[in-house]
Order: C-alpha cells, then sequence, then structure tokens
C-alpha cells in the first residue's frame, strides 16, 4: 500500500516536472522583507556609519508581496543559488562552417574519447553504469534531445531504449523516418539516481559534449523532449506550454519542443497535442506520414 502511495505521488511529481514545473520542491529561502532605508542624496558619497536594517516582515503593501511571491515556473535566479541556465547559443560561437560527411564519425568518436571515464559531475559517483552518449545518423537532418539516460539506457549505454524509447521510436516512424536516419542525445549523459531531474551543474557541466555533438551533426531540426532539454538547449525556465507551437532556434538548427515521451506514458491524452508539435516538424522538414497500411 504505501509503495502504491510513494509510485502515486512520484508519477504526480513527474507530471508536474514534464509540464515544465521546475524547482516546486525548493522555492528558495523564504523571503523576508527589509525596510528600506533612505540616505539623503546629497550625503551618498560620504562615508555612511553602519545603519542596522530593522527587519519587519511584511513590510510592503499586499498588492506587492503578491507580485514578489516566488513563481514556480520563474524561479528568481538573481536571488537564489541556482545557476541561471545559459542558451547554447550563447555558449560557444556558432561553427563557421559544416564537417565533410565523412569526418563527422571520427569527430564524434572525438567527443566520445574527450569525454572518458568522466568523473566531471557528481553523476559519476551516484550509481551510474554506462556513459550513453548518444547515436544515430552522424549526418541527421533531424536530432532528438532527452533529459538523461534512465535504468535500461544506463545498462546498455544507448539513448531510449526501454519504455520511452519505445514510444520515440513509435513517433519517428509516425513521421516517416527510422531511428537510423535521425540522431538522439541527452542532456547529460549519466543516470541520474532514481531518475531524478539532472541538477544545473551536472547539466551545465556535460552541456559542453551535446554542444559539440549538436555541431558536428548540424542537424536541420531540433526537437526539445521536455522541459529539461528545452530549458537547457535554449536556456530559458519556462513551461513548455509557452514554448511548444512555435519555432525556436539552437546552433543554427531550428528548434522545436514537445513532451517528452515518458509523460505521454503517463498521460496519452496529451499524444495529440503531441503529434501537432511533430507534424510542424514534418512539415518544415517537407517529411510525409508513411501510408497505413
Ligand atoms: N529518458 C530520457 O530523457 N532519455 C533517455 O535516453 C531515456 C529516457
Amino acid at each position: 500500500m504505501a509503495g502504491e502511495v510513494e509510485d502515486q505521488l512520484r508519477a504526480y511529481v513527474e507530471y508536474l516536472r514534464d509540464l515544465g514545473v521546475h524547482d516546486f520542491y525548493r522555492r528558495g529561502e523564504p523571503v523576508v522583507f527589509e525596510e528600506p532605508v533612505a540616505a539623503p542624496v546629497a550625503a551618498a558619497a560620504e562615508v555612511q556609519p553602519a545603519v542596522v536594517k530593522p527587519v519587519v516582515a511584511p513590510a510592503r503593501p499586499v498588492a506587492v508581496q503578491q507580485e514578489t511571491k516566488p513563481d514556480i515556473f520563474k524561479p528568481d535566479f538573481a536571488e537564489s543559488s541556482i545557476p541561471k541556465p545559459v542558451s547554447f547559443d550563447l555558449l560557444a560561437p556558432l561553427p563557421a562552417s559544416r564537417l565533410a560527411a565523412e569526418a563527422r564519425p571520427a569527430a564524434l568518436k572525438a567527443i566520445l574519447d574527450e569525454i572518458g571515464d568522466c568523473t566531471r559531475c557528481p553523476l559519476a559517483y551516484a550509481g551510474r553504469h554506462t556513459i550513453v552518449f548518444g547515436e544515430g545518423d552522424p549526418s541527421a537532418r533531424l536530432m532528438f534531445v532527452g533529459e538523461g539516460p534512465g535504468a535500461d539506457e544506463d545498462a546498455s549505454g544507448r539513448p531510449f531504449v526501454g519504455k520511452a524509447g519505445q514510444l520515440l521510436n513509435n513517433m519517428i516512424g509516425a513521421m516517416g523516418l527510422t531511428r537510423e536516419q535521425v540522431y538522439i542525445a541527452n542532456i547529460v549523459k549519466c543516470r541520474p539516481p532514481q531518475n531524478r531531474v539532472p541538477e544545473p551543474g551536472e547539466a551545465n557541466t556535460c552541456s559542453q559534449f551535446l554542444l559539440k555533438q549538436i555541431d558536428v551533426v548540424q542537424p536541420e531540426v531540433i526537437v526539445a523532449l521536455g522541459a529539461t532539454a528545452a530549458t537547457y538547449l535554449l536556456g530559458v525556465k519556462q513551461s513548455l506550454a509557452g514554448l511548444r507551437g512555435q519555432w525556436h532556434g539552437c546552433r543554427g538548427a531550428k528548434l522545436a519542443v514537445t513532451y517528452h515521451p515518458a509523460f505521454l506514458l503517463r498521460d496519452p491524452r496529451q499524444k495529440a497535442e503531441a503529434w501537432k508539435d511533430l507534424q510542424m516538424v514534418m512539415k518544415e522538414m517537407g517529411l510525409k506520414a508513411p501510408a497505413k497500411g
């Protein structure tokens, strides 16, 4: 019984997370309002005697308090210790040219070698078995980016091979493509314990390698699967609803945001919405759904 409740709770937390509700488990320090201490303008340049600011909580009018209430969709990075996500476009200059197709497999292998037996972030010590680099056509027109490996991926070393992966395969098939024709990778390459969301430090540490993979493959279109992929690729922390249904940019590619397949497994009613996102991608790429046979 207790296990059942725990499973339900975990599913609900993941459901919220996939909707883009981040960090609802850590809202930061409670807000304490300080009474503003006005210094006379003329005396601003002079050394002021130390002023002990009286702490009065709450000291602001009700309307202002409502404005400053923590917003779970837009955590106040300036006031928190959570590093602000930076878009992949700002992390490094865009590549000036495109690698020849025959040079791309070796370039990807060089990134894999650079990663080595990585111990750059805490995920290396959190029960990881295999680094899940990513796979697919080094010249793919379309790249999917997920969040991070789960148990099946950690065991096999391949991205999206579990239940969510089977659904992703179906999504790719419905677009008239095969898994071998696309490239699939994740924001982090090591499994976070209990499949939790990667911490910003982990995602930021790992980003450099995904960025290099994108620059080698240079897909025309990237599909961000879920809120974590969208957050780090675009450098924004927004609900999926605010990001879906429009084109974004990432490393010279067009980027679309859709639901994570794991979310669609939990809430299959949203599959129709995800299909709209994929149709937008298909239209852009001139793809046709295979005839039903
Ligand atoms: N979920 C992900 O985000 N990535 C995987 O590779 C598997 C499940």
